[in-house]
């Protein structure tokens, strides 16, 4: 495998001297921001198995975190990262610099960014967005500059962050950009937890409890595929059979609720209710809920999770 760290190596790597490396096969594209987990895995091994050559990306990407967000204490892990990509037979592991990313340097509070930036507006706004203010304006920043350096076929994004998928596909189709977008299921321990870089946080207790995310979803996604054809649950009906399930750690303060939604798959626009006909569109259940870990309880983490009915 090939660790690249500039551009510069990237374009010699997919020009190979004079020839495009894309008249030789397809690319195949995995960013992410490291501390690679078997969620990581499952997209990286699809484009292997679907492409010619596949480029892994791992940069820790400043502007999609807040100020007071965990940049600095985000899990790094490039030595055991690396091992995994060459068992997983990758071509270029791309780790570029801050400097190369945003020449102009990228300070965390916004006003004093400089530099080009890419805002999907409309889709950016809701659920995650009304927690996270300039998450995806940061993450479509920095995929667009990563998908012009790779100039990649097809990228691969996992369904766990699922509203980042749609502000990617937005983004992909309404600015042209020459490489197409692929969701892959969300990748779950045994118990149901989705995996993320981000349980790395948290104890085993609190890992066992927050399983109990999942067991909300499943509850409101039974209930709506249990629904008898003309009948109808509202939206209040379905939240309320997630929460139900997390009651007794609301109570206990292990879960503080950040938003529970229900909510069209494309447009993501919340949904009164849920009716039984034929022709139902694709419905997203999601939700982000802060998890407060019971051995170190100044670490409090925020999960997110979604099923899509
Ligand atoms: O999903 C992630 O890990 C990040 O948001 C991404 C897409 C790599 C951009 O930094």
């Amino acid at each position: 495998m090939r660790i690249l760290h500039t551009v510069e190596e990237v374009i010699q790597w997919r020009t190979q001297g004079l020839r495009n490396i894309r008249s030789k096969g397809t690319i195949g594209f995995v960013p992410t921001m490291g501390c690679l987990h078997p969620g990581h895995a499952s997209l990286i091994s699809q484009s292997v198995r679907e492409n010619t050559y596949t480029v892994v990306s791992i940069f820790v990407n400043p502007s999609q975190f807040a100020p007071t967000e965990d940049l600095d204490s985000y899990p790094r892990t490039l030595p055991d990262d690396i091992k995994l990509l060459e068992s997983l037979n990758v071509d270029v592991l791309f780790a570029p610099t801050m400097h190369v990313m945003y020449p102009q340097g990228i300070p965390l509070d916004v006003e004093k960014q400089r530099g080009p930036f890419v805002s999907v507006l409309g889709l950016s706004e809701k659920l995650e967005g009304k927690t996270r203010p300039n998450f995806f304006r940061g993450v479509a920043t920095v995929v667009t500059k990563l998908f012009n350096i790779v100039m990649a076929d097809v990228a691969y994004f996992g369904q766990k962050d699922i509203q980042q998928f749609i502000v990617l596909q937005c983004m992909v189709e309404e600015l042209f950009v020459n490489t197409k977008l692929q969701m892959m299921p969300i990748v779950r321990n045994s118990k149901g937890l989705a995996l993320s870089s981000r349980n790395k946080y948290l104890c085993p207790d609190s890992l066992k409890i927050s399983e109990n995310l999942y067991r909300g979803l499943q509850a409101a996604e039974s209930a709506i595929k249990n629904l008898a054809p003309g009948a109808r649950l509202s939206r209040s009906e379905i939240i309320d059979t997630v929460t139900e399930i997390w009651a007794t750690y609301i109570d206990s303060h292990d879960f503080k609720v950040d938003y529970v939604s229900l909510a069209d798959f494309k447009t993501f626009n919340e949904l009164s209710g849920v009716e039984k006909t034929s022709k139902q569109q694709p419905l997203v259940i999601s939700c982000a809920v802060y998890v407060t870990d019971r051995e170190k309880p100044d670490t409090v983490v925020r999960l997110i999770d979604n099923i899509v009915i």
